[in-house]
């Protein structure tokens, strides 16, 4: 989850002035910048740099990352006449440079490498609006006065999701996370009838390469169960979901991925170390857990907390690791 974030100095130093997509084109930066929050902080997994707009960047239709700001466009999409402006994406051709770090990462890593794409609501909402927005009223004014429109536009997001996951797995990553960050922007009904079936097809065309996929979205509590639904292995959590109520809400039979709130990072090591705590007692030993932060590190985090929190999860959650029956059902 954006781990490496602005928060490191050695990101700071390799990744260069300007637009992150410049860096995330560099086979050899862009494998760099994966591998320091692996070496600084030993975390069980690492996570392709890259952004959720890169295949859209691919694809030729105009949006950037404006430092500070997040994915902007200079012309967000606005009539039927934008769908034009979406060239297929042909991954061996358009995304190189993304197999390329890939095959450096995979001479690097002792950890496995997760690949991501963004979901197409969220993608499709910058690609709407123009920018981040607080209210997604465009994006949402599209969705529901020009359905068709919408659908078609939510379609060609979700093809490039495709490839680039697809593309990803087939260079060496072991897992795949779909990010719809935004998702808890929309009422459950709207989320079921314009946003599912997209996200939904897209992590059905992954279903056959056979590895774990992750969805997530932040403020998405009354959308769990729609989430998991979706076609996936694990559900993310933000913080705002305790851990047992996102399991009782997705059936109990998904891993769940989370859900420490990054701001609490920052607080003095004693609250941060209560959380972690409350958080693994939440869990109540259940098997299927990944202990993450419920959203991105933020840039002013002090890098040794994030040190800590990874000792004491290794040290303490392996201790408190499966209950004696969850155990005995994980090893059969
Ligand atoms: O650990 C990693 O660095 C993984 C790579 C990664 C990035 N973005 C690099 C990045 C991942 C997994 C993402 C996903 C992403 N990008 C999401 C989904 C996850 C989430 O955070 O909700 C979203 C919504 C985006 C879009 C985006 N890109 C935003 C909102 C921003 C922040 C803009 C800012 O500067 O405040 C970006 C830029 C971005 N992408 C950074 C990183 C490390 C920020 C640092 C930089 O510009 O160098």
């Amino acid at each position: 989850m954006r781990q490496a974030g602005r928060s490191l100095p050695e990101y700071k130093a390799v990744r260069g002035e300007g637009s992150i997509l410049q860096a995330i084109q560099d086979p050899e930066r862009a494998a760099e910048i994966t591998l320091q929050p692996v070496r600084r902080y030993g975390v069980d997994a690492a996570i392709l740099f890259s952004d959720i707009v890169t295949p859209i960047f691919a694809s030729g239709f105009g949006i950037d990352i404006t430092p500070g700001v997040g994915p902007t466009c200079e012309q967000p999409f606005a009539s039927a006449a934008d769908l034009d402006r979406f060239r297929p994406l042909d991954p061996s051709v358009d995304l190189d440079f993304q197999a390329k770090t890939i095959e450096i990462l995979m001479g690097e890593l002792d950890v496995p490498l997760i690949g991501f794409a963004g979901a197409p609501f969220t993608v499709a909402s910058y690609l709407v609006e123009g920018r981040p927005t607080r209210d997604f009223a465009k994006v949402k004014a599209l969705m529901t006065g020009d359905p068709k429109l919408w659908h078609q536009l939510a379609d060609l997001v979700a093809d490039s999701a495709i490839a680039t996951l697809r593309a990803q797995v087939e260079a060496g990553a072991k897992a795949v996370q779909l990010f719809d960050s935004w998702a808890g922007a929309l009422h459950p009904a709207h989320y079921r009838e314009y946003v599912l079936p997209h996200s939904e097809k897209v992590l059905a065309a992954v279903a056959d390469l056979g590895v774990p996929r992750t969805h997530f979205g932040i403020n998405s509590g009354e959308l769990l169960p729609l989430i998991a639904g979706a076609g996936c292995e694990v559900v993310g959590v933000d913080w705002r979901t305790p851990l047992s109520v996102a399991r009782e809400r997705t059936g109990g039979t998904y891993a769940l991925q989370g859900n420490l709130d990054p701001a609490l990072v920052l607080a003095p090591w004693e609250v941060l170390e209560a959380e972690v705590l409350r958080i693994l007692d939440d869990n109540a030993g259940h098997p299927g857990y990944i202990f993450n932060l419920g959203h991105g590190v933020l840039p002013m985090t002090n890098p040794e907390q994030l040190e800590r929190v990874v000792e004491l999860v290794h040290r303490v959650g392996t201790a408190r690791g499966p209950a004696p029956d969850n155990a005995a059902n994980a090893s059969t």
